[in-house]
């Protein structure tokens, strides 16, 4: 266990994930009832952008502080921009909350979380970060067997993120085996997947298996920094969005091409693709 998020906290990835994650959030809090949200990789949280880690690779410059030098952004990044203003409160960019700590700013007193992480040391900041937030609860376990005890919840509505670090060969495999296991249990969950985009043969191959697996309506957003022809660099992000909420293609819609134009303005795209279920 090598993989240390603080080096990577923020940048292009990080804030397409959020920026997803935090419109699903908002699809859910129409309704009163609870939600349950499920991070099976939550790593420590928060992140210090002025710590030697991210000061080393510099990647948030070219995530999260170019969304906030950007003029006018769109109504779709409103939740997710107002919970990082919140962790910076006088306007210099110098933290930055991870999925738990989003997920904290969005949810609402009934809402309910569970993250789960494998590090020693991670999950015990997680332990004290959360102490006394009685909404979640914090699991020192293999995020890919989490599902197994937590799910299905008991408010029968939510999201799983699944967010590992693909520092093993066949993470794309074990991956794809803990999503079958888990929406085996909780078919109707909203599940969240983060890839990587190197070379494009493990994604096309990704894509296939689940087309192959069918089930509900799957989507797969994808933001491109540029071409995908080195397979060692991270060349673009991918999240998979499985029962998307209602109306969550017409907030990408806005969303995705302005993420491209501040994020990756030269050599930047984005997609969308319906892996399986019926093209609008
Ligand atoms: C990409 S980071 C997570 C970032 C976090 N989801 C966020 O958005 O702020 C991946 C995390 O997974 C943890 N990890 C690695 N293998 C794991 C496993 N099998 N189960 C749970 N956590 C694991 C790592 O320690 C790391 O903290």
């Amino acid at each position: 266990m090598n993989y240390r998020h603080a080096y990577h906290a923020g940048n292009f990835a990080d804030v397409m994930k959020h920026a997803i994650l935090a419109l699903v959030v908002a699809s859910l809090k129409r309704k009163d009832t609870p939600f349950f949200a499920l991070d099976t990789h939550a790593g420590i949280g928060a992140y210090d952008l002025e710590a030697d880690e991210a000061g080393k690779t510099g990647e948030y410059m070219g995530g999260i502080a170019r969304l906030l030098e950007a003029g006018t952004p769109p109504e779709e990044l409103q939740a997710y921009l107002a919970v990082i203003r919140s962790w910076n409160s006088d306007g210099n960019l110098r933290r930055y909350p991870g999925s738990p700590e989003l997920m904290r700013g969005l949810m609402r007193p009934q809402d309910r979380m569970a993250l789960v992480e494998l590090h020693p040391k991670d999950v015990e900041v997680l332990r004290s970060r959360f102490h006394g937030d009685r909404r979640v609860g914090v699991h020192h376990l293999d995020g890919y067997l989490a599902a197994k005890g937590l799910l299905p919840p008991a408010e029968r509505r939510g999201l799983v993120l699944m967010d590992p670090p693909f520092e093993v060969k066949d993470e794309f495999q074990r991956l794809l085996a803990a999503l079958r296991r888990a929406r085996k249990l909780w078919p109707t969950g909203i599940y969240l997947v983060w890839y990587p985009i190197k070379g494009a043969e493990p994604v096309a191959r990704f894509h296939e298996a689940l087309a192959q697996d069918g089930g509900p309506e799957t989507l797969a957003v994808e933001l491109m920094l540029r071409p995908a022809l080195d397979p060692f660099r991270l060349n673009g992000s991918g999240m998979l969005i499985i029962n998307p909420p209602w109306q969550l293609r017409d907030s990408l819609a806005p969303l995705m091409p302005w993420l491209v134009g501040v994020l990756a303005p030269e050599q930047g795209s984005a997609r969308s693709e319906t892996i399986v279920g019926e093209t609008p």
